[in-house]
C-alpha cells in the first residue's frame, strides 16, 4: 500500500464524515500513534479475526464477507511481516492502517469488520494481548535467571564469604546462601508475574466504545478464541482500565530494583579492592586509555535501566491518575512506556543471567575476607552463652573486650592466646577455638533458612522442585 493511497487530504476516511477539512499538521503529529503502536499489528489482526468470526457466527455479518475479511487480514499479516506494508501517519494508528489496507484488498466487505466494536475496546484488547505475552516471556526469562543462581548456589554451597550489614563485615555466610537470597527475590517477582497474568486474563472486546452494543454479539466466544479465561464484566471499566499495564510496570520496577541491587554487588565485588569475582570478558569492557582496566559496564547498565523502568511506571501512573471514565486519548501514551520498560527489562534479565553464569568466583579472596573484621565475634559470644552459661548480654560485653584486645594487637580473634582470652573471662577454654573459624561459624547456623551448607542445600532442593 502506497502512503496516502486514499484521499485523506480533506478529512480522515475513517471518522471524517462530519469533518469539512483535514487536521492541522501539528494535530496530525500529536495525534498519530502509528510510529509506536504498529508493534501491536499481530494482536490487532488476531483480535479482528476473532471478532469477524464471532460476527458471522452470530449472523451479524455474512459468511462470505467474513471469509474475505479473514483472508484479507492474513494477507496484511504477511505483508507486515515481509516488511512490505507502508504505514501511514494520516491513518493515525495501527487499527486504521490495517482497516484501510483491508478496504484496498477486499473492497466494501472491509467496512463490516468494525460492526459492534470501537477502537476503544480494540486497543484495550490489542494492548492486553501484548502485555500478556510479555508477561509470559518475563516469566520464562526469570526462570532462566533463577536456574543460573541455583547452579551457582549448588557449586558454592560451601564457599565462605563475609556477610554484610551496612556494607560492613557482619558474620560469615556462604556464597551459595547469598545466591539463594536472589533466588527468593526473583522467585517472588515470578510469582507476581503469574498473578498479573491471572488478573488480566479477561477479554475486553465487545465493550465497544464504552456502553456495550445492541448487536447480539457473543463475548464468551471471542474471549475463548483469544485465549482469555472470560470476558470483562463492565464495559465502562473495560475501556478505561490500564491496570494491567500499570501492574506490568510495577512488577518490572520491583524486578529491576532487585536486578539493580545485584548489579551494584557485582560492581563492588569485581573491584580489585574486593576481588570476590572476575567478570568474563564477554560481560566487561576495557578502557581506551587505561590498559589495565576491566569495567563492569553490563552491570552498570542494568543498574541504570532501573531508572528508566521506574520512570515508566511513574509516567503511566501520572497519565492515568486524573482521568474521568471512560476512554480519553491520554491513554494512548500508555504504550511507549510499557514497550520501553519491557525492552529494558528483557535486556537487564538477559545480561544478568549471562553475567551470573559466566563470572568466576574467587573463593580464596572471599574466604580471606570472611575471616577478617572479627566476623566470628558472635560465635564467641554464643559459645560463652552455651558453654559457660553467661546471659547473652554479658557474653556480648566479654566478646567486645576480646575484640578490643585483638584490635590492639592487630590480630584476629582466633589468633589471641588462651591466656589472653582467660584474662578477659576465666570460663573460656581451648574448646572455644573450634568455633572461631569461619567454616565452623557457617556450619553452626543450621536454623531454618540459615547459612549452613546443609541448610542451603535443602533450600536449593526446594527450589529445584519448583523451577
Ligand atoms: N490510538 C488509540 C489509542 O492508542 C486508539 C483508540 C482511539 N480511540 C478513540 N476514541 N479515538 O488509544
Amino acid at each position: 500500500m502506497a502512503e496516502d493511497i486514499k484521499d485523506t487530504k480533506s478529512s480522515n476516511q475513517m471518522w471524517g464524515g462530519r469533518f469539512a477539512s483535514g487536521p492541522a499538521a501539528i494535530m496530525e503529529e500529536i495525534n498519530a500513534s502509528i510510529g509506536f503502536d504498529k508493534k501491536l499489528y499481530a494482536q490487532d489482526i488476531r483480535g479482528s479475526i476473532a471478532h469477524a468470526t464471532m460476527l458471522a457466527h452470530q449472523g451479524i455479518i455474512g459468511t462470505e464477507d467474513k471469509d474475505k475479511i479473514v483472508h484479507g487480514l492474513n494477507t496484511i499479516l504477511s505483508e507486515i511481516e515481509a516488511g512490505q506494508f507502508v504505514f501511514s501517519r494520516k491513518l493515525e494508528d495501527i487499527h486504521m492502517n490495517i482497516e484501510a489496507r483491508l478496504a484496498d484488498l477486499i473492497g466494501p466487505a472491509a467496512g463490516r469488520l468494525h460492526t459492534a466494536r470501537s477502537r476503544n475496546d480494540q486497543v484495550a484488547l490489542d494492548f492486553r494481548l501484548w502485555v500478556k505475552e510479555e508477561l509470559q516471556k518475563t516469566e520464562s526469562m526469570l526462570t532462566g535467571l533463577i536456574a543460573a543462581f541455583l547452579d551457582r548456589a549448588e557449586e558454592h554451597a560451601d564457599t565462605v564469604m563475609p556477610g554484610f550489614t551496612h556494607l560492613q563485615t557482619a558474620q560469615p555466610v556462604t556464597f551459595g546462601h547469598h545466591c539463594m537470597a536472589y533466588v527468593e527475590m526473583f522467585g517472588r517477582d515470578r510469582q507476581r508475574v503469574r498473578h498479573a497474568i491471572e488478573h488480566l486474563d479477561e477479554s475486553p472486546i465487545g465493550a465497544a466504545a464504552l456502553a456495550g452494543t445492541g448487536y447480539n454479539i457473543d463475548r464468551h466466544m471471542t474471549a475463548k478464541a483469544l485465549g482469555f479465561r472470560e470476558p470483562t464484566r463492565n464495559s465502562i471499566d473495560t475501556v478505561s482500565d490500564r491496570d494491567f499495564a500499570l501492574e506490568f510496570l510495577s512488577i518490572a520496577s520491583i524486578a529491576a530494583t532487585h536486578l539493580s541491587r545485584l548489579a551494584e554487588e557485582i560492581v563492588i565485588w569485581s573491584t580489585p579492592q574486593f576481588g570476590f569475582i572476575r567478570l568474563s570478558d564477554a560481560f566487561s569492557t576495557g578502557s581506551s586509555i587505561m590498559p589495565q582496566k576491566k569495567n563492569p559496564d553490563a552491570a552498570e547498565l542494568v543498574r541504570a535501566k532501573t531508572g528508566r523502568i521506574n520512570g515508566s511506571l511513574i509516567a503511566l501512573l501520572t497519565i492515568m491518575k486524573g482521568l474521568p471514565l471512560a476512554y480519553s486519548k491520554d491513554m494512548q501514551e500508555d504504550k511507549e512506556q510499557v514497550f520501553d520498560a519491557a525492552e529494558s527489562l528483557e535486556l537487564a534479565i538477559a545480561a544478568m543471567t549471562g553475567m551470573v553464569r559466566d563470572m568466576t568466583i574467587r573463593t580464596d579472596r572471599m574466604k580471606a575476607a570472611a575471616g577478617s573484621g572479627y566476623s566470628t565475634a558472635t560465635d564467641l559470644a554464643d559459645w560463652l552463652v552455651r558453654e559457660a552459661g553467661l546471659p547473652f548480654r554479658d557474653a556480648h560485653h566479654v566478646t567486645g573486650r576480646a575484640v578490643a584486645l585483638a584490635e590492639s594487637k592487630t590480630c584476629d580473634l582466633a589468633e589471641l592466646s588462651l591466656e589472653d582470652l582467660q584474662g578477659i573471662h576465666a570460663a573460656i577454654t581451648a574448646d572455644v577455638f573450634n568455633v572461631l573459624t569461619v567454616e565452623a561459624s557457617v556450619a553452626s547456623r543450621r536454623s531454618f533458612g540459615g547459612t549452613a551448607p546443609s541448610e542451603v542445600r535443602k533450600q536449593i532442593a526446594w527450589w529445584r522442585a519448583r523451577n
